[in-house]
């Protein structure tokens, strides 16, 4: 059978993709797979109609991959493929209604305000920016309300620096999430359906030497430690995998999803965001969260391929 890898695409993670498509290719090729890398445009549609692959893999990030756009190509031309379906990646693909449904089940995630660009015009930039301060305290986080990679996203510690951060985040969209900063243990954590069911990986423990996981200490080699399993309590590790495998379960994500949290000093753990299209590069934590558990990029995906075309 050939697998086509869907990487590259249009938004500004295309070169995390392009990335991340390549690593999955390789280790996919050494499992023994036929593998075509696609990188994806418009051209999509057609491509898939005159060139039918027996499955396809999305290692597409952001935007249009990421957003369920993509999926839903797939679903309509009913090519099977590895990852969530367009209506799970719309509900992980935005952020405050990701926050709302994992929250609603009784987790704990920061408490957040939703911005759209069009209530400054309503009610005036420094009303809105003061009661949001007065709400969530300093530092605070301020992030695109749809996005990955930390693009956009700043931590704000003084109320001066906030306009010129506000206009840092409409660069990527027109709503801004506002999170109060929960001081703690950064970590990430995978989720991989194998032999019936979600099931958690250990959670690899981030440390970026800037105290800010952003684009460059993401990407980056050697700008980030990282500590697979993280350094966490028994009962820290066992809470953040039941986050991980709820969140999988409550947003309707498939096959595999990541789950980003912080473990606070007082032992709470905070929902941040889940991806559905987690990167897969040679800094990102999803191929050592399965070394860690034994497996491999190649091995799990290619249980999922085959999966995908029962
Ligand atoms: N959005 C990037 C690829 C990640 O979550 O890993
Ligand atoms: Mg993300």
């Amino acid at each position: 059978p050939t697998v086509a890898v869907l990487a590259g695409g249009l938004s500004h993670e295309r070169d995390v993709s392009l990335r991340s498509g390549r690593r999955l290719s390789v280790a996919l090729r050494e499992q023994g797979l036929t593998v075509e890398e696609w990188d994806t445009d418009a051209s999509l549609l057609s491509r898939l109609r005159n060139n039918r692959p027996d499955a396809a893999v999305v290692a597409l990030h952001g935007g249009e991959g990421e957003n369920g756009s993509v999926q839903t190509v797939l679903e309509m031309l009913d090519v099977p493929f590895v990852g969530t379906s367009s209506r799970g990646c719309r509900r992980a693909w935005d952020k405050p209604i990701a926050k709302a449904l994992v929250a609603g089940a009784d987790f704990a995630t920061p408490e957040w305000v939703v911005l759209p660009h069009s209530t400054f015009r309503e009610l005036g930039a420094q009303g809105v920016l003061d009661s949001m301060v007065e709400r969530l305290g300093l530092p605070l986080i301020l992030k695109p309300d749809q996005g990955g990679s930390a693009l956009g996203a700043q931590v704000v510690r003084d109320a001066a620096e906030l306009p010129a951060a506000m206009v840092g985040c409409f660069a990527y969209g027109d709503t801004v999430l506002a999170e109060r900063f929960i001081d703690g243990v950064e970590v990430a954590v995978t989720v991989v359906e194998r032999d019936g069911g979600p099931r958690a990986l250990p959670a690899v423990e981030i440390v970026p030497e800037s105290g800010v996981y952003d684009y460059t200490a993401r990407y980056t080699a050697g700008l980030t430690d990282f500590f697979a399993p993280a350094r966490l309590a028994d009962d820290a590790a066992k809470a953040v995998g039941e986050l991980a495998v709820s969140a999988h379960q409550l947003l309707g994500l498939r096959d595999i999803s990541r789950t980003d949290a912080i473990v606070a000093s007082d032992g709470t753990v905070y929902f941040l965001e889940v991806n559905s299209s987690p990167g897969l590069t040679e800094t990102s934590t999803v191929p050592m969260a399965m070394e860690t558990a034994g497996t491999s990029l190649g091995e799990v995906f290619t249980d999922l391929v085959s999966r995908a075309m029962l």
